[in-house]
């Protein structure tokens, strides 16, 4: 499942998993959790040759209960830490550099592997369909209005205004379509869902009728 900001990946991602009983695995955190390395290390986030040679270096380690998904930076939760206005504004940069996309790839690829031999999982990303597992048996672009998606995570974060995180969504979803490796696109095959108009409940119950759909 890939898509920009408050496309309401995450929580779609979650509910379906949820409902059908799979893992999930929610790649954004990783890239979090590997800009919170650098900025606590004091590695300039634009410094592109800085940051490819520490990027071997973070531990990091994702829990796959989609009711209770975790993040492990060295041993330590820092679930809360990765959603900080510091880190947001770090991260699309951080995941520019080539070697950290090739460090995430490998846990990625690790993670949906052994959780397809119990099942399966729900991914989700900007490249998941694209580059980590093009192989998927569903590959979902979920998408919204530039304004709802501002309007959602501004609500999530208990910010007041819509406009600035509007501004904020802009700015991170030009980086991520913009980079050269592995961009934010609508992989080949995709089905793509437009979420503007739906509550969650009703993207769950559409994206959980195309699973079944295809099985
Ligand atoms: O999904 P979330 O907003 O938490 O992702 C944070 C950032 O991580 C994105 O803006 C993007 O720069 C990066 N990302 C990525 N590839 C992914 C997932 C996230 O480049 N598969």
């Amino acid at each position: 499942m890939d898509g920009p900001s408050g496309s309401g990946k995450s929580s779609t991602a979650r509910g379906v998993a949820d409902r059908l009983g799979l893992r999930y695995l929610d790649t954004g955190a990783q890239f979090r959790a590997m800009t919170v390395w650098m900025l606590r290390h004091g590695v300039d986030v634009h410094d592109v040759e800085a940051v490819a040679a520490h990027a071997a270096e973070p531990r990091i380690v994702s829990g796959t209960d989609p009711l209770e998904p975790t993040i492990t930076l060295d041993g330590e939760d820092v679930a809360e830490e990765i959603r900080s206005a510091d880190t947001t504004a770090a991260v699309s940069p951080v995941a520019t550099v080539p070697a950290v996309r090739a460090r995430l790839l490998e846990l990625q690829r690790a993670t949906i592997a052994a959780a397809l031999a119990e099942g399966g999982i729900v991914v989700e990303g900007r490249d998941i369909g694209s580059v980590v597992w093009p192989d998927a048996e569903v590959k979902l672009y979920l998408t919204a209005d530039p304004g709802a998606r501002a309007a959602r995570r501004a609500a999530e974060n208990g910010s007041t205004s819509v406009r600035s995180t509007e501004e904020d969504l802009l700015r991170r979803d030009a980086i991520d379509s913009g980079r050269t490796t592995a961009p934010l696109v609508v992989p080949d095959g995709a089905t793509h869902l437009d979420t503007t108009p739906w509550t969650l409940e009703e993207v769950v119950d559409r994206v959980v009728a195309i699973v079944e759909s295809t099985r």
